[in-house]
């Protein structure tokens, strides 16, 4: 393999830079030539690659989001999309393509993959909801941000003896809502996965606002039947509301900005390296990604396909914790 190409795309996650970075430099020290699409499957379709040098990927690891821009390509689902990147891409003599991304992005790497063009996929995106890595790049930050808003919150609530609703990212899964609020002690978690009544919610904060607690905080995942200012509005609307006032806080974004922590940027580097030097080795339509606490490839039809469950130990923990 002579030029290499890496893509980053779909959500961007703290830990892309480090991917892009280590993919880059583990390629060029196997003397491949190394490029860079720019915002994602769209940068693809329109042909926008540039060479990266060792250089052009100095300065990146510290940093959120991705260098390289993402997008969200509607285009690329359409055969002609996918069949529009592929002569571009072998127009500008690139060989094989690296995929740092999520659930969407695996598809499409799995979409050329399966149209015989050399992919291998990076496990990334803060959700953590892609089958074929334990963790994703970009979970860490992601509950880390979410923490910190977490215990800033609970003292507010603590002083004006509030029930604050915390609602944070995940998509359709209630991985940082489920992890964040067992960190940060959150009096209950509302998660895509278990259906939880609001009268039955009400019922529990009236029941830690009756215990003499300050505060009560309740993490809230956005895929949930109802989210947070759901929740307020439900609660207010059939009278529900209990010794407590009531406020909601969206994270929304925040979560996905902020720069890598230090176990990111090592997964990143980690997978970003072996990304390269999977294709490189000719082991092609796999994802690489973390099981069991070691690298690990799967296949991207596997991925695409597979759905991978809440930590069960957690999801009995959060019950059973939350007093
Ligand atoms: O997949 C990452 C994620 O941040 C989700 O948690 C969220 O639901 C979604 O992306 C938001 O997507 P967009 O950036 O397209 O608004």
């Amino acid at each position: 393999m002579k030029n290499l190409a890496v893509l980053t795309s779909g959500g961007d996650a703290p830990g892309m830079n480090a991917a892009i970075r280590a993919a880059v430099r583990t390629g060029l020290s196997h003397g491949v030539s190394m490029w860079g699409v720019y915002q994602g499957y769209s940068g693809l379709i329109e042909g926008n690659f540039k060479r990266l040098g060792a250089r052009d990927v100095g300065s990146i690891i510290q940093r959120g989001g991705t260098v390289l821009g993402s997008a969200r390509c509607a285009e690329f689902h359409t055969e002609e999309g996918r069949e529009l990147a592929l002569r571009r891409l072998r127009g500008a003599g690139i060989e094989g393509l690296i995929v740092i991304g999520g659930n969407g992005s695996q598809t499409g790497a799995e979409a050329l993959h399966s149209m015989g063009f050399p992919v291998v996929g990076v496990a990334s995106t803060i959700d953590n909801d892609l089958y074929g890595s334990d963790i994703t790049i970009g979970v860490d930050t992601a509950l880390n941000v979410a923490l910190n808003a977490i215990d800033n919150l609970k003292v507010t609530a603590s002083s004006h003896s509030r029930a604050l609703l915390v609602e944070v990212m995940g998509r359709k899964c209630g991985y940082l809502a489920l992890m964040s609020g067992i960190a940060g002690g959150a009096e209950a978690i509302v998660l895509p996965e278990v259906e939880t009544a609001p009268e039955q919610l009400a019922e529990r904060i009236q029941n830690v606002y009756e215990r003499g607690k300050p505060h009560a905080i309740v993490v809230v995942a956005e895929g949930a039947t109802y989210n947070a200012e759901g929740l307020c509005q439900y609660f207010r609307e059939h009278n529900l509301l209990s010794g407590y006032e009531f406020r909601s806080t969206v994270l929304g974004y925040v979560q996905r900005g902020a720069a890598p922590t230090c176990a990111d940027r090592l997964l990143g580097t980690r997978l970003g390296s072996a990304a390269a030097e999977q294709i490189i080795a000719g082991n092609q339509g796999v994802l690489v990604g973390i099981t069991q606490g070691e690298l690990s490839t799967t296949p991207l039809d596997v991925v695409v396909k597979g759905k991978k469950p809440l930590p069960a130990w957690f999801l009995k923990a959060a019950e059973m914790l939350a007093r």
